[in-house]
């Protein structure tokens, strides 16, 4: 089966490298979306004048990944509060775009714009319209970081390593029943891909957060329900981005070294049964991208 989004992240070559890599993705073509006109060269976009903005059409397997992943996985490669850029580009053409051809996605997509809202604390700049046209682009626009090494992508490093290994953690621990393992495997990997400073659970085990298992130097035993980062994510059931943890009321420094943190629950039935908690040595090393991507690893987990 094949179903198709079409999605307007600035320039559409990062934008098509991304989702080519996603897996349920069958195919993927870069475009001109909801312009003014027949056939548009790039030249003619470039111009800035004809309404139309670089898209890529998405067709995906439905059974292998849903809309409302695909959505969520696009909020994370763009700046969804920037209004008519994105990296470097500039122009309503690199303006931020999900665009249906199926009327009846767009519950799909509007929940997940609704989530993204919150998330946030904004309105969001990206529209949200039916797909009114679209015309592939040039030959030479298409597979076209495969083709130039070394080319054009305004897309942060990031989001491919997350997706990666995203991907590889489903792979790992797909048929594993127990917790603790999947756990496990899922702590190393976060801590070998993305080379954080401490990775780790912690479980809830009566009413406190018991130590799971970790990558990193070694950490508080247990922690109380709504004490430090760990124990208000779990009180709230809701991921804790911390920019600066000097600024955290109730912080609990387990590394003086560590200067920012994300928690994220994992829930089961709509309770936490435990959370991820991960520190950085950098500032603000964490953003509404990183929630995103670490809540799709702990629905696998
Ligand atoms: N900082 C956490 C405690 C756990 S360590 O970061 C590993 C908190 O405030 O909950």
């Amino acid at each position: 089966m094949c179903a198709e989004i079409y999605f307007a992240g600035g320039c559409f070559w990062g934008v098509e490298h991304f989702f080519k890599g996603v897996d349920g993705v069958l195919g993927t073509e870069p475009g001109y979306a909801n312009g003014s006109f027949a056939n548009p060269t790039y030249e003619q976009v470039y111009t800035d004048t004809t309404g139309f903005a670089e898209t890529v059409r998405v067709q995906y397997d439905p059974s292998r990944v849903s809309l409302a992943r695909l959505v969520r996985l696009f909020f994370t490669v763009i700046d969804p509060l920037s209004l008519n850029r994105q990296g470097h580009d500039e122009g309503t053409r690199y303006r931020t775009g999900v665009y249906y051809s199926a009327v009846e996605d767009l519950p799909v997509i509007e929940a997940e714009f609704a989530l993204l809202r919150e998330r946030i604390g904004a309105e969001p700049v990206v529209e949200l319209e039916p797909l009114r046209c679209f015309y592939g682009a040039e030959e030479r626009h298409k597979d076209y970081l495969d083709k130039n090494a070394g080319g054009y992508c305004h897309l942060p490093l990031k989001v491919f390593r997350y997706l990666r290994l995203y991907q590889d953690i489903r792979l790992m621990i797909e048929g594993e029943t127990d917790g603790v393992a999947r756990m496990a495997e899922a702590a190393a990997l976060i801590f070998e891909r993305m080379r954080f400073f401490w990775v780790g659970f912690y479980r809830v085990i009566g009413d406190e957060l018991v130590l799971g298992p970790f990558q990193g130097p070694a950490a508080c035993l247990r922690i109380a329900r709504g004490r430090g980062v760990c124990g208000t994510a779990w009180r709230g059931a809701r991921t804790i981005v911390v920019p600066d943890v000097e600024q955290f009321p109730g912080h609990i420094a387990c590394s003086s070294q560590s200067r920012s943190e994300i928690v994220v629950p994992l829930l089961r039935d709509g309770s936490v049964t435990a959370v991820l908690d991960i520190d950085s040595t950098s500032l603000e090393e964490f953003d509404a991208s990183d929630a995103i991507w670490l809540e799709l690893i702990c629905e696998t987990i």
